[in-house]
């Protein structure tokens, strides 16, 4: 053999490492999302769609219980939130938020081994406030949740701490370089929350905890009233990055690409996105932030601040939550028309120590 054709032949053999290892191989597996015809299909490599599908699988409910006909509120001696519930369904539901919260750790990952209706751990207090927020979002935010709703599995998984929970970030360091090019305004890093792109650092405080503007497109041919800089475009960009690889879908899922801005040419999905947006808001400024007084400090961010979700704290990379099966059915009592007081003061550590 020449050493012409032995050098094409390494070459053959690189390329088509190269190529194997890079690009995604059939078979492709679309799923229809949208209207037949136009389309809306999410597409996965089949052994990507295994994984997420097992990764993303509800467990079963815990068996059904005969109604004990009496409140948690007359069995038990320190229930705010929960005491409309019945007393067999109130130690069901305990059971099963054991196994989507702490199911490593047990009951007393909250409660004190003493005493069930002691406030001894954080952990329990933040849990009474996890109660109302989940009721609340099954409740009032159904043109996000529809009737699927959410648990607490929904963030949970198993871990007393979510998956995709994120903190405000501090600025960047300027360069070490100094002068007029080290103002980088946040950009020119790599930032994590925008896929690993060079797009600004911290979109997720700029609004999924702020509410800045999200819309850039100029709505007319002329410079005029829109007067969105390209900088602010940038951050309009990363957050759209981070709600895409929440929702593990490409930007088609709720645009059409060649009208971003046209909301007449957007598929429904871009709705149900507008209102994910500001339910996440709602949750971070209401429930997650005032809680930053409850968390020990070695749950709270460099800043200080509480943890927050964001879309991949409940999607989890699809685009809807364990693949929209509904978990709630099973447990109406934190459903849409659940009796937790949603108004009720969660309580603070030591509060009830009383011995009964
Ligand atoms: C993730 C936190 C968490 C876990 C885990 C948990 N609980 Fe609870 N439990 C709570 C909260 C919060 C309350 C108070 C509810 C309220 O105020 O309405 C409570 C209250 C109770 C009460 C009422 C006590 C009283 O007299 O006031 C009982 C009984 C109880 N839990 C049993 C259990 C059992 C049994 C387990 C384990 C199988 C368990 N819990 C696991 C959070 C938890
Ligand atoms: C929308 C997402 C979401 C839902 C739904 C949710 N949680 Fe949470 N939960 C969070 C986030 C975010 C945190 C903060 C993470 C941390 O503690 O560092 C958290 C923290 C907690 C903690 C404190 C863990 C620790 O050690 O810091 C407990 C306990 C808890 N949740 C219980 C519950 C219970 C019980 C439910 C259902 C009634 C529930 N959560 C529903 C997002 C959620
Ligand atoms: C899950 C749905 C969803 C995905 C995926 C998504 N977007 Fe968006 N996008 C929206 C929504 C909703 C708005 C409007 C937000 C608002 O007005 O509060 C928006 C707004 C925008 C805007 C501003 C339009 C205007 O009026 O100025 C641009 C540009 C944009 N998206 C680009 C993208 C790009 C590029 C991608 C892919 C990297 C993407 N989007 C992925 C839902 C989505
Ligand atoms: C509290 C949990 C939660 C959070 C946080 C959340 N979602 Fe959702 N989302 C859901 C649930 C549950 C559904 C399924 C609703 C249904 O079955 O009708 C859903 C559905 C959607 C859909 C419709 C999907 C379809 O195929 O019809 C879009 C789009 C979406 N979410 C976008 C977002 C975006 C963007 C964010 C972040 C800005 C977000 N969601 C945050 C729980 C959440």
């Amino acid at each position: 053999m020449s050493f012409g054709l032995k050098v094409a032949g390494a070459l053959t053999v690189v390329a088509g490492v190269f190529v194997a290892s890079h690009f995604t191989h059939p078979p492709i597996i679309s799923i229809q999302r949208g209207y037949r015809g136009v389309g809306d299909v999410v597409l996965y490599q089949a052994a990507d769609l295994e994984h997420l599908r097992a990764a993303n699988r509800a467990p079963a409910p815990e068996p059904a219980q005969d109604p004990a006909g009496q409140p948690a509120s007359k069995v038990y001696q320190n229930v705010k939130v929960l005491g409309n519930v019945d007393a067999n369904e109130f130690l069901r539901l305990m059971a099963a938020i054991t196994n989507w919260v702490s199911p490593q750790q047990g009951c007393t990952y909250c409660h004190s081994q003493e005493n069930l209706a002691y406030d001894t751990s954080y952990a329990k207090i933040v849990a009474r406030r996890m109660l109302q927020m989940t009721e609340h979002i099954n409740k009032d935010w159904q043109n996000h949740v529809g009737i699927t709703g959410v648990t607490c599995y929904t963030c949970h998984r198993g871990l007393p701490v979510p998956t995709n929970v994120w903190f405000n970030a501090p600025a960047p360091a300027p360069h070490a370089v100094g002068g007029f090019a080290e103002a980088n305004q946040g950009k020119n890093l790599v930032s994590k929350v925008a896929v690993d792109s060079s797009l600004p650092y911290d979109p997720l405080t700029t609004f999924l905890e702020q509410s800045n503007e999200i819309r850039v497109q100029s709505t007319q041919a002329l410079p005029g009233a829109d007067n969105v800089s390209i900088k602010g475009a940038d951050w309009t960009y990363a957050l759209m990055m981070s709600m895409s690889a929440g929702l593990g879908v490409n930007c088609n899922y709720c645009h059409n690409t060649r009208a971003f801005r046209d909301w007449d040419q957007s598929p429904p999905t871009r709705v149900s996105a507008w209102y994910g947006i500001r339910l996440v808001r709602d949750l971070n400024n209401n429930y997650l932030d005032p809680l930053k007084t409850v968390f020990p400090a070695n749950r709270l961010g460099p800043l200080g601040d509480s943890p927050k979700v964001q879309c991949a704290t409940c999607h989890k990379g699809v685009y809807k939550p364990l693949f929209g099966v509904s978990m709630v059915k099973d447990y109406p009592e934190i459903g849409a028309n659940g009796p937790v007081d949603l108004s009720a003061p969660i309580g603070s550590v030591g509060d009830f120590t009383a011995k009964p």
